[in-house]
């Protein structure tokens, strides 16, 4: 691995998907993220790419277009997306680090990161790498986790929190988790290339006692009124940005996708072991699942 890389935060073996989502009483979370992306996806589109897609939770919600390739670097994460959605001409399963994507430029209509730029310790890269792949007038919802948020201030002012909430720089409040600040958010999607569109601030309610007195469905359906107001101020501790990527460049041809993220020469074929003409190394393909990792952590 290239030494100036920044490091990946490891899922491999994670059961993150039953503890947090399946059995960690996230259904209002979930159920709110479903109404942000429904209002923020566009109504139809070719290919999208997931960026650090996990189990697929979000995936089945992306049925307008026609094409995902879901990127994860847990290539356990990807077995599980595997088994939920199945093998199909629809899901490319991909095992690849967000800062060395293996796909051509220009590739993707869509993409989305959601709950991923919190492991990013270098955002900048991860979003310039993003836009990269993201075709002109190709539309990326980010989601982030926000440190200017409500329970943080308040933390802050009464003492209980040593870091403001108010400052540009990301918070990193365990190894490799970050929370962002909406401003600088916004000034690194547009270093890359993005034109921001629109803002929803999301989960609201995210406290227990809220959780536990109150109905799922009031929480949500509240949350779902609030969302709007991330157009003008963001103190939630999620917020998703629908932006669009500003290119001068033509899209990829249909039959390009991947290229080595280690040299960048284009790689032909699908659904094999894929070599690099230029540099020599062997991209694998098992079970349904591509290996592009440039040093792959030991498996658990
Ligand atoms: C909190 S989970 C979110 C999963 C999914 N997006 C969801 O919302 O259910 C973060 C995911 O990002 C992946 N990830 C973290 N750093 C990554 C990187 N540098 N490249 C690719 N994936 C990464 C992890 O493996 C993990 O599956
Ligand atoms: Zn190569």
């Amino acid at each position: 691995m290239d030494k100036k890389s920044p490091p990946v935060c490891n899922y491999e073996g994670s059961d993150y998907q039953q503890s947090f989502w399946d059995m960690g009483g996230r259904a209002y979370e979930d159920a709110a993220e479903a109404i942000a992306l429904k209002r923020l996806l566009p109504s139809g589109g070719k290919f999208m790419l997931e960026l650090g897609a996990g189990a697929g939770r979000n995936t089945p919600r992306y049925q307008q277009y026609g094409r995902v390739a879901l990127v994860d670097y847990s290539r356990t994460q990807l077995e599980q997306a595997r088994d939920r959605l199945g093998e199909s001409g629809r899901y490319v399963f991909v095992a690849a680090d967000v800062y060395h994507l293996p796909f051509v430029a220009n590739r993707f209509d869509g993409a989305t990161m959601i709950r991923t730029l919190h492991h990013m310790a270098d955002p900048n890269l991860a979003l310039g790498e993003t836009a990269r792949v993201i075709a002109h007038q190709g539309v990326f919802i980010l989601e982030f986790a926000n440190k200017r948020n409500l329970k943080s201030m308040l933390r802050h002012l009464l003492g209980k929190q040593s870091w403001s909430p108010y400052t540009q720089e990301p918070v990193e409040f365990a190894t490799l988790n970050f929370d962002f600040h909406p401003q600088a958010v916004r000034q690194y999607l547009r270093r890359a290339g993005f034109e921001i569109e629109k803002q929803l601030t999301v989960s609201h309610f995210r406290v227990g006692f809220l959780k536990r007195w109150v109905p799922t469905g009031v929480l949500v359906m509240l949350d779902s009124l609030l969302q709007w107001t991330g157009r003008w101020i963001q103190v939630s501790p999620s917020v998703f940005t629908r932006c669009v990527a500003k290119k001068e460049s033509q899209a990829a041809p249909d039959d390009a996708l991947f290229q080595c993220p280690v040299c960048g020469t284009r790689l032909s074929g699908m659904g094999k072991d894929l070599t690099c003409e230029s540099c020599g190394r062997v991209w694998e393909y098992s079970d349904g699942i591509y290996d592009f990792r440039i040093s792959p952590p030991n498996e658990a």
